[in-house]
């Protein structure tokens, strides 16, 4: 048998045990698996509720941060890159910030990590449309540098309430900027990474940032095997 057949079997498989209901169930009660401890947050009718009083909205959020000029960021990028995917999404990635592609696209993992995160979400059975997106700081260092503290700062309002709105019940930090940015830890993504922790209502389950695991074929197997924990941990909250 072909080596790439063996692998859409086993995915197949996968798919089959896990995908007979890809993230439809809306969570509902409080549970404790033994594994993780986790809180079902996605009570729709709460959540809806709740935007009416803030008046607030993705869509809000997005045309904001188009022409946002909070931080130097914005007289270097091309375009802002606010964020895409499904306004009730059961999980929610956060990178670092825009690269080359994503700037000049203004959407964001375009480039050659986003087909990484791509094929990853695959491989549970997730499409980019059923989840959420995003990155700490949604303008493009020049260089590709790494976003400075005050503009990570500048940017984080809109972060938070792309959290608020989304309410996802996992979030997933993706690399070290991200972690570091959203869970109090000294530790670096080598140790966190594939261990959910529990941060105010939500699950954050930390990963390497799909960038790392470009070429580094041990990574990227490390990635995968985060992938499979995470749907197990979608399975467990929305069961
Ligand atoms: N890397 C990131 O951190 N974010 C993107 O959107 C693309 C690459
Ligand atoms: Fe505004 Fe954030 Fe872009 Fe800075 S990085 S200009 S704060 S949207």
């Amino acid at each position: 048998m072909q080596p790439n057949l063996l692998c859409q079997l086993f995915l197949d498989d996968i798919c089959y045990r896990h995908c007979r209901d890809p993230l439809k169930r809306i969570g509902r009660v409080k549970r404790n698996t033994g594994i993780y401890t986790v809180r079902s947050n996605n009570k729709l009718p709460q959540r809806e509720a709740e935007h009416m009083q803030t008046g607030d909205s993705l869509e809000k959020v997005t045309a904001e941060v188009i022409v946002c000029q909070k931080c130097r960021l914005s007289e270097t990028r091309r375009k802002a890159v606010p964020g895409e995917g499904a306004a009730v999404a059961k999980v929610m990635f956060i990178g670092e910030a825009p690269g080359e592609q994503e700037d000049s696209q203004g959407r964001p993992f375009v480039g050659a990590a986003g087909k990484l995160l791509t094929e990853l979400l695959a491989s549970i059975c997730l499409k980019r449309e059923d989840v959420y997106i995003t990155n700490i700081a949604k303008c493009r260092p020049p260089n590709n540098r790494p976003p400075r503290k005050d503009e990570t700062s500048a940017c984080r309002p809109y972060l938070e309430r792309q959290l608020a709105l989304i309410r996802p019940s996992v979030v997933c930090p993706m690399g070290n900027s991200a972690i570091h940015a959203l869970i109090e830890t000294g530790e670096s993504v080598t140790a966190l990474h594939g261990i959910p922790y529990e941060v105010g209502e939500a699950t954050y389950f930390p990963m390497y940032h799909p960038a790392a695991a470009l070429y580094t074929f041990q990574l990227r197997k490390v990635m995968e095997e985060d992938f499979r924990k995470l749907r197990g941990l979608l399975d467990s909250l929305h069961a």
